[in-house]
C-alpha cells in the first residue's frame, strides 16, 4: 500500500482528459498533473526536443514524490516512453499501446488514427497495431490544428465544427469503422468528431484502456493507495489562469491546486 501520487503531464490541456478518467477510476489516489503550456505545442518538435522537455518534466515529478508516471500526451508517448523507461526511477506508462490495444479490443478492420503531426509521422499506431492485428486496414491522418482549438477554450463553437469538418474531411474517401482519438486533446471535441464522422463510426479514447492498465499495473506492485486522498495539484510550465480555465471546465472545478512552475 502506498500513499505517493501518481504524476501525469501533457503538452497542455488535453491530459486532463486522461486525469479525469483516472479520478473516476482510482478517486481514492492523489495526483500530480504537469501542463507544459510553456512549450506548447509538442507536435510540431523534433524528437530531441521533445526528450529534453519530457524527461525535465518526468524528473520533477520524481522530486515531488510519485510512485508513477503517466505520459497522458501521444506525442510525448511517441517521442520519449522508451527514454523515461530507462531514467526515471519509478514506473512510466504511455497511451499508444493502451490505444492499440482498445482498438484491437473492438475488433475492427479499417481503423482511422489521428494525432499531432509527430505523432502520425512516428507511425507507432499503425506499427502497434499491425502487430496485434497484420490485416486490419489503418488510415492515420495529422489533425495539428484541432489540438489548439481545444488549447485556446474554442470546443463547442461553430470554429471547433468548421476546423474539424476540414481536419477530417481526409476520411471522406478513406471510410473507417473506428477513430482513434490519438491525441489527448481530441476526446474534447468528440461531440464535433462524431457529428463529422458518423454515428456508424466509433471513436477511441485510449485513456480507458490507459488507465486500465495503470490501475493493474498498481495493483500487481502493490502500489495502490490504502488512505483515501484524492488530492489533485496541477502545475503549469504557462499561465496559471489558463490551466484555472481548463481544469474548471474539465475537471469540473476538482483540483486542489494550480500552480506555475518553470523548467
Ligand atoms: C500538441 O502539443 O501538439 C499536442 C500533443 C499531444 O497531445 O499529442
Amino acid at each position: 500500500m502506498d500513499e505517493r501520487p501518481i504524476g501525469l503531464m501533457d503538452s497542455g490541456l488535453g491530459g486532463l482528459s486522461v486525469m479525469r478518467v483516472l479520478h473516476k477510476q482510482l478517486p481514492d489516489e492523489s495526483l500530480i498533473f504537469v501542463g507544459d503550456q510553456g512549450h506548447f505545442p509538442y507536435g510540431t518538435k523534433s524528437q530531441e526536443e521533445l526528450q529534453q522537455l519530457v524527461l525535465k518534466i518526468g524528473r520533477f515529478l520524481v522530486d515531488q514524490g510519485i510512485k508513477m508516471m503517466i505520459i497522458a500526451c501521444n506525442t510525448a508517448t511517441g517521442a520519449a516512453l522508451p527514454l523515461l523507461q530507462r531514467e526515471l526511477p519509478v514506473p512510466v506508462i504511455g497511451v499508444i499501446e493502451p490505444g492499440a490495444t482498445a482498438a484491437v479490443n473492438h475488433h475492427l478492420k479499417t481503423v482511422g488514427v489521428i494525432g499531432t503531426a509527430s505523432t502520425i509521422e512516428k507511425g507507432a499506431y499503425p506499427r502497434t497495431l499491425h502487430q496485434f492485428d497484420a490485416n486490419m486496414t489503418v488510415y492515420s491522418h495529422a489533425a495539428q490544428p484541432m489540438v489548439s482549438i481545444v488549447e485556446h477554450g474554442l470546443t463547442g463553437t461553430p470554429t471547433a465544427q468548421q476546423t474539424v469538418d476540414t481536419e477530417l474531411a481526409y476520411f471522406d474517401q478513406h471510410p473507417v469503422d473506428g477513430l482513434i482519438l490519438g491525441c489527448t486533446h481530441f476526446p474534447f471535441l468528440a461531440a464535433e468528431i462524431q457529428r463529422k464522422m458518423g454515428d456508424g463510426v466509433l471513436l477511441i479514447d485510449p485513456a480507458y484502456e490507459t488507465i486500465k492498465q495503470a490501475q493493474e499495473l498498481l495493483t500487481k506492485h502493490g502500489l495502490l493507495t490504502d488512505k483515501p486522498s484524492g488530492m489533485i495539484r496541477l502545475y503549469t510550465t504557462g499561465e496559471r489562469a489558463d490551466l484555472v480555465a481548463g481544469a474548471e471546465k474539465w475537471l469540473a472545478g476538482q483540483f486542489t491546486s494550480c500552480d506555475h512552475v518553470d523548467l
